[in-house]
């Protein structure tokens, strides 16, 4: 599966919470600022496909708020749980300017959140 690199937004404006969702060619990410750098991840978490934006960010992982899995954001690995990993979007920034490569293609029907 290609990818191309879509901005999202400037590195100086990223959000002070530390966290921004944003939708890319039909993909929902989620991109978070942790100790190491920042990281892009789908937005579903692998369980029950909640939205993993609406969580909190603590020591480098997201926290599902509808069941609470953990899932690393530098690996996108879940933590303490067998479910499986996040997909990862690489993530670079240019000129200032916070890019993500996204798939070609648009995601599955088990790539999408479920959105209440
Ligand atoms: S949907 Fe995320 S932990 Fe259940």
């Amino acid at each position: 599966m290609q990818e191309n690199w879509h901005p999202l937004i400037a590195e100086s404006e990223f959000p002070a919470e530390g966290k921004l969702a944003a939708k890319l060619a039909g993909w929902h990410v989620l991109v978070a600022r942790t100790e190491d750098g920042l990281h892009a991840v789908n937005d579903r978490c692998t369980h029950q496909a909640a939205l993993l934006s609406t969580g909190r960010i603590r020591r480098g992982a997201v926290m599902c708020a509808l069941h609470g899995a953990r899932f690393d954001m530098a690996t996108g690995r879940c933590l303490g749980a067998a479910y499986r990993d996040l997909r990862k979007f690489p993530l670079r920034v240019t000129d200032g300017m916070i890019e993500i490569a996204i798939p070609d293609q648009p995601p599955a029907m088990d790539e999408l959140p479920v959105i209440l």
